[in-house]
């Protein structure tokens, strides 16, 4: 498996202060190196979303993260006029189609696919014809990946919040849907990835999954990176409180 590194977080640190001047000679932290640090530590690609509300990834990042990282670009948007413009001039590797709304903490629920094909298709074909490998982000359903099937996406990205949130048995049976959906998409010739609430303890259960490819995990691993980076942190400062 391969792992994604969603940096949003990083930037939603940054707007919370610096949101009328990301380029501020004093704005932290960094988008640009947080993703070098990700690449330098082993990450395959680097992900983020540019939502509609521009609440954590701004255009100029994604313009830059083009230029500078050196793994691959994987681009979440949801599907409007806007994003897909700008999505065909940053041109990454990959784009993730995802539903978006603007009342939601992060993305909730996958993408209805099968719902909204005839608006879905146009995007996807302008995506592909720009050379972009398009997946969809959807709940591990039958309906939904034959939906995929049926518009010529490379890649599916199969929603694990449910799994996420549940426990025990309840959990079991997520891991189980998971599972299924996998071994049916992949027999349909689809890339398997995987995303959304993956933590250091849950990935235990989702490494056994087959057919997975790729994993896009953000959150946890920068709430991780805050508390082990957090000690040192105030080593740093309170070094720098010392008078020579
Ligand atoms: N994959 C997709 C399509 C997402 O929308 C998100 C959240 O933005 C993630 C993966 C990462 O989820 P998390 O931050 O919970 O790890």
């Amino acid at each position: 498996m391969k792992l994604g590194v969603n940096i949003d977080h990083i930037a939603t640190l940054r707007q919370a202060r610096y949101v009328g001047d990301i380029d501020a000679h004093n704005a932290e932290p960094d988008v640009l190196g947080a993703a070098a640090i990700c690449e330098r530590a082993g990450a395959e690609g680097i992900t983020v979303h540019l939502r509609a509300d521009r609440r954590h990834i701004q255009d100029a990042d994604v313009f830059r993260l083009r230029e500078r990282i050196t793994t691959k670009l994987n681009l979440e948007m949801g599907n409007t006029q806007e994003i897909l413009e700008i999505a065909l001039r940053v041109k990454p590797e990959d784009v993730c189609l995802v539903p978006e709304n603007r009342r939601e903490v992060t993305t909730e629920g996958g993408l209805d696919v099968a719902g909204q094909l005839e608006a879905l298709r146009p995007t996807v074909s302008r995506l592909r014809a720009a050379g972009v490998r398009v997946s969809m982000f959807i709940e591990p359903s039958f309906e939904q990946i034959t939906a995929s099937h049926a518009l010529r996406v490379e890649m599916i990205e199969l929603h694990t919040g449910a799994f996420a949130n549940s426990q025990g048995d309840a959990q079991l049976a997520e891991l189980a849907r998971l599972r299924d959906a996998a071994v049916f998409a992949h027999s349909l010739g689809l890339q398997v990835n995987a995303g959304h609430g993956i933590n250091y303890t849950n990935i235990a259960l989702i490494r056994e999954l087959p057919h997975i490819v790729e994993l896009n995990i953000g959150h946890s691993i920068v709430a991780r990176a805050l508390t082990a980076g957090l000690g040192q942190a105030v080593r740093d400062i309170l070094a720098a409180m010392q008078r020579p």
